[in-house]
């Protein structure tokens, strides 16, 4: 059904974000409003204040995409929107607005989860270049999911026109994006952290100070009969490198220099890569840099064991730290030694958008799975 146009709606977190996607592989448009400047002053993201952006936002983001799209309220075949895992309130946001949307216009709604759609968007990329129309990816497909909530494993198979899931890994703690954040902030470096440690890390030497990776040996007493529960697990950990962090600043006595680039920064209005530049000294350049490095070695190692030890055919890497460099780098050079093929999104589909919810909901809308009206938001909703 080529000519199906599904308007996606994305309020999971902190951004609020509208798309059109025809046929599950074509980007019609793709709106993104950021409430990064809500959330800066306080180093992260504050949940009642996402929730009041997201109010304010929704109806001029949505009626953009519409329009960016040459489309209306009418002309669109169906919505979708996230259910979860979120923030419940900034959840209760999309969802309320899609379903008296699909209640008036009496279109079909489809409910997604947003980590399905972060594995969709590297789907929906690859079918827009045309690279899976006549080499679909081979299964079993590995997924890292790695973002600000979220760092997970799963085992991708194909089942009919959707792919079913299990969970193989999991952070325990912090996520690595959470860790990225943290650590910027923990440095004066503002919030979101992933992007400017991104920069940073390539003027340090990753090698001036040793992080030791994270060594799970005990089971999670959470994880209660997921269906890889007989299988190997690969879960991660993160917060264990954020105090190490924490303690180097502490010995090294960093903390006034940091006060004083935190003021600094804080009295420019949009801080240029030279500015943190020049308000960094090498020291912190190379613990920022040795700081990446270990992170971006600890998701690399666990990804390829795990795609080892149950022999997948295809790796796929998505979510705002897949925007990341070094990790790019790392896994498509690692992945070319072991002969895996690895696919990331573009990194404007990395970070949250509602272009991936669009396209998850397509085998969805093909094999009719529509969301009855009183269905709401899972805040901790599973993938399987
Ligand atoms: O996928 P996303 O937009 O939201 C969630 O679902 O969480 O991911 C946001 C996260 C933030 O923690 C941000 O610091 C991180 O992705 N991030 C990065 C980069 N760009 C964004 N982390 C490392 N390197 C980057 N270039
Ligand atoms: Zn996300």
């Amino acid at each position: 059904m080529p000519n199906v146009h599904i308007l996606g709606i994305e309020s999971s977190c902190d951004e609020t974000a509208a798309a059109v996607v025809g046929a599950g592989e074509r980007i019609v448009s793709n709106v993104v409003f950021s409430q990064i400047v809500t959330h800066q002053p306080f180093g992260g993201v504050v949940p009642e204040l996402a929730s009041r952006e997201h109010l304010r936002a929704i109806v001029p983001v949505v009626r953009k995409a519409l329009a960016e799209a040459g489309q209306t309220y009418q002309s669109i075949d169906a919505l979708a929107v996230t259910q979860g895992p979120g923030l419940a309130g900034a959840l209760l946001v999309g969802i309320s607005y899609a379903k008296a949307l699909a209640f008036a216009l009496d279109k079909p709604l489809i409910a997604v989860n947003h980590l399905e759609g972060h594995i969709h968007a590297v789907l929906l990329e690859e079918r827009q270049k045309g690279s899976f129309s006549d080499h679909p990816p081979n299964f079993p497909v590995l997924a890292l999911v790695v973002s600000g909530g979220h760092t997970h494993l799963y085992l991708a198979q194909q089942s009919g026109e959707s792919w079913a899931y299990c969970n193989i890994g999991h952070t325990r703690d912090d996520a690595a994006g959470e860790a990225f954040d943290k650590v910027a902030k923990v440095l004066g470096l503002g919030y979101p952290g992933g992007p400017i440690i991104d920069k940073l890390a390539r003027h340090g030497d990753a090698g001036a100070v040793k992080f030791p990776l994270s060594q799970i040996k005990h089971r999670d007493r959470n994880e209660k009969g997921t269906p890889g529960q007989n299988g190997r697990r690969f879960d991660f950990s993160y917060s264990g490198i954020k105090t190490a962090v924490l303690r180097y600043v502490e010995t090294r006595r960093l903390r006034d220099s940091i006060a004083a680039r935190q003021a600094a920064l804080s009295a420019i209005a949009k801080p240029g890569l030279e500015d943190y530049l020049a308000l960094c000294d090498n020291e912190t350049l190379d613990l920022v840099a040795s700081f990446q490095r270990a992170m971006v070695e600890d998701l690399l190692a666990k990804t390829l064991a795990a795609a080892r030890e149950y022999e997948v055919a295809t790796l796929f890497v998505t979510g705002g730290v897949a925007a990341n460099n070094q990790l790019r780098e790392r896994f498509e050079s690692a992945g070319a030694n072991d002969g895996l093929p690895v696919y990331f999104p573009s990194r404007p589909l990395s970070t949250d958008n509602a272009a991936m919810i669009a396209a998850a909901a397509y085998p969805k809308f093909l094999a009719q799975q529509f969301a009855a009206m009183d269905f709401s938001a899972e805040a901790g909703m599973a993938l399987r």
